[in-house]
């Protein structure tokens, strides 16, 4: 499959005769529209993929966003379709394509599509007097997150729209500050992370995951992704190579200088070219995406950091500095930092509740992919979770503080040291494996499932500290008794208990208190 891939890759003309006729003939036909069917409106933007408007459904009077491809518009309906099957909630909601007349050209022609097809496969020399592919989007709204972060009221200017259901305030009663600040920045980086987690979970890499690319639909409350051309379907093995397409510098992890830096004079494209064929052999290709995310995040909370100038300036430093944010944090100017300054606020923000924040960027921005945090760890992570889950669910159960006379007093503490800091993952205390496997066979929303893969993390976490008999996994069913009741019949179990606390099932209690922190119970 890979080297189909690769073939497929530097020969996109068979690979856009194959799209053609075997993909994107039958997308079409899910809903046939033509230029004719909008009104076009004012231009939205103007990127290397194509141009975009904004534009009016002829018979429906609805909003409708109009993209006129250049290239490689068959890259963005691919990723589309699949995203709008596998998550239409995390993406930009997607109507369907059509061949098309350019703005201002008359007389569509007839049965371009076969043509299309045809041309790809024989090739074509004067390609540009074919019809462009059109993609349709319902128009989601009118700000990106880049744009509401122009604002100087940001994250303010979101937060009636984030928290409608609670009087358009993140936490009632508190004063504008680092609190409501930090919780609005965390539902905002809930929503991006599981876009993300999403997408990599069907296989899907993003490449240019940014504010730009991030619409609010301010009637859900949510940000959702669009400009999807620039991915890679690591399932399906397309991965595109746009012709105009440069992994953004700003946004992109530090693995593109190892090419940049090799080859200073080379012009963009080349490198691009070459990067990608790389991109495509990492091992963890979805941390490339998590880099993105932790400059979003870290943009988010430092005003300073928005300005292009700042950030391409910030990304030097980083990459002369050998990509510490430590060090860049501590030689910054005292006047950004301190009080008063600029980014005081934000770093507050990022060192709340154990620098819960700060800890989050350092792990998505790690210089090393393979120790950068997925997006699905990074969703579960202390900042968006508001703490360690873990931890939540022992307390939960048993009280902030275990008590020591407690007969399991110290199986628990000494439980809750060792589940809450298991794994490679100090962010969530889960493994990335135990997490991927969850998202994979679970279902997040399912108790059953958050109490058999998390259940199983403890397990295995246990087994590595000599307990290794216990049940593997604990039935919902079992999980609906009360912990009197457990302990009561907890001797029917006896076999499978630790030796030294026989009464007490740590499982039990780590399931039933998921189930409590769920809300299910
Ligand atoms: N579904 C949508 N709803 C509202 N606005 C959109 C939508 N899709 C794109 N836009 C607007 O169009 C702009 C350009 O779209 P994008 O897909 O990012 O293309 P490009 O960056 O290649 O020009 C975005 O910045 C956004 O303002
Ligand atoms: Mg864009």
């Amino acid at each position: 499959m890979l080297s189909l891939g690769f073939y497929l890759t530097i020969t996109p003309g068979v690979l856009g005769g194959f799209v053609d006729y075997y993909i994107l003939r039958p997308l079409l036909g899910q809903k046939r529209y033509t230029i004719d069917d909008f009104v076009i409106g004012s231009k939205l933007g103007e990127g290397g993929f194509g141009v975009v408007y904004k534009a009016t459904g002829a018979e429906d009077g609805n909003a409708y966003v109009l993209k006129r491809c250049k290239d490689y518009g068959e890259a963005e309906i691919w990723t589309n379709s699949r995203l709008m099957r596998a998550c239409p909630d995390a993406i930009a909601s997607y109507c369907g394509a059509f061949y098309g007349p350019k703005e201002g050209k008359s007389s569509p022609k007839s049965g371009s599509i076969w043509k299309k097809a045809k041309d790809a496969v024989i090739g074509n020399a004067d390609d540009d007097e074919d019809d462009p592919l059109w993609l349709v989007w319902k128009y989601e709204g009118s700000e990106t997150l880049a744009r509401l972060m122009d604002d100087k009221d940001f994250p303010y200017n979101v937060e009636p729209f984030l928290f409608k259901n609670s009087g358009g305030v993140a936490i009632e009663v508190e004063p504008r500050g680092v609190r409501r600040k930090a919780e609005i920045i965390r539902v905002i980086f809930a929503q991006i992370t599981a876009n993300l987690a999403a997408a990599h979970g069907t296989g899907i890499i993003l490449r240019d995951v940014k504010p730009e690319n991030m619409i609010f639909d301010p009637n859900a409350g949510r940000f959702k992704l669009i400009d999807l051309g620039a991915a890679a379907d690591l399932r399906f093995g397309f991965n595109y190579q746009p012709k105009e397409f440069i992994l953004d510098p700003r946004f992109s992890g530090p693995e593109e200088y190892i090419m940049s830096t090799q080859t200073p004079e080379a012009p963009p494209t080349p490198v691009a070219l070459a990067l990608s064929p790389i991109l495509w052999q990492l091992n963890v290709p979805d941390r490339f995406d998590s880099y993105s995310a932790g400059v979003t995040l870290l943009q988010m909370c430092l005003p300073s950091l928005r300005p292009d100038n700042n950030l391409i300036q910030f990304r030097r430093t980083l990459e002369e500095n050998g990509e510490s944010l430590t060090d860049w944090r501590n030689k910054l100017p005292s006047r950004m930092g301190k009080k008063g300054g600029p980014d005081a606020e934000g770093f507050e923000v990022l060192d709340l509740d154990d620098r819960a924040g700060w800890e989050l960027v350092k792990s998505l921005m790690s210089k090393t992919r393979e120790r950068r945090s997925s997006a699905t760890s990074a969703r579960w992570s202390r900042f968006v979770q508001g703490r360690n889950p873990v931890v939540s669910v022992l307390d939960s159960l048993f009280g902030a503080s275990p008590d020591e006379e407690d007969a399991s007093g110290g199986l628990l503490a000494w439980l809750v040291f060792r589940v809450a800091r298991s794994g490679t993952n100090r962010e969530g205390g889960f493994t990335e494996a135990q997490l991927s496997q969850f998202v994979e066979d679970g279902e997040i929303g399912k108790t059953e499932d958050a109490s058999k893969y998390l259940g199983y993390v403890a397990s295995e976490t246990l087994a590595k500290y000599g307990v290794d008999r216990l049940a593997r996994t604990v039935g919902p069913e079992r999980a609906e008794k009360s912990i009197g009741k457990k302990r009561a019949e907890a001797s029917v179990d006896a076999d499978d208990a630790p030796t030294r606390e026989p009464g007490f099932n740590p499982f039990r209690a780590l399931n039933d208190g998921l189930q409590k922190l769920r809300g299910k119970k």
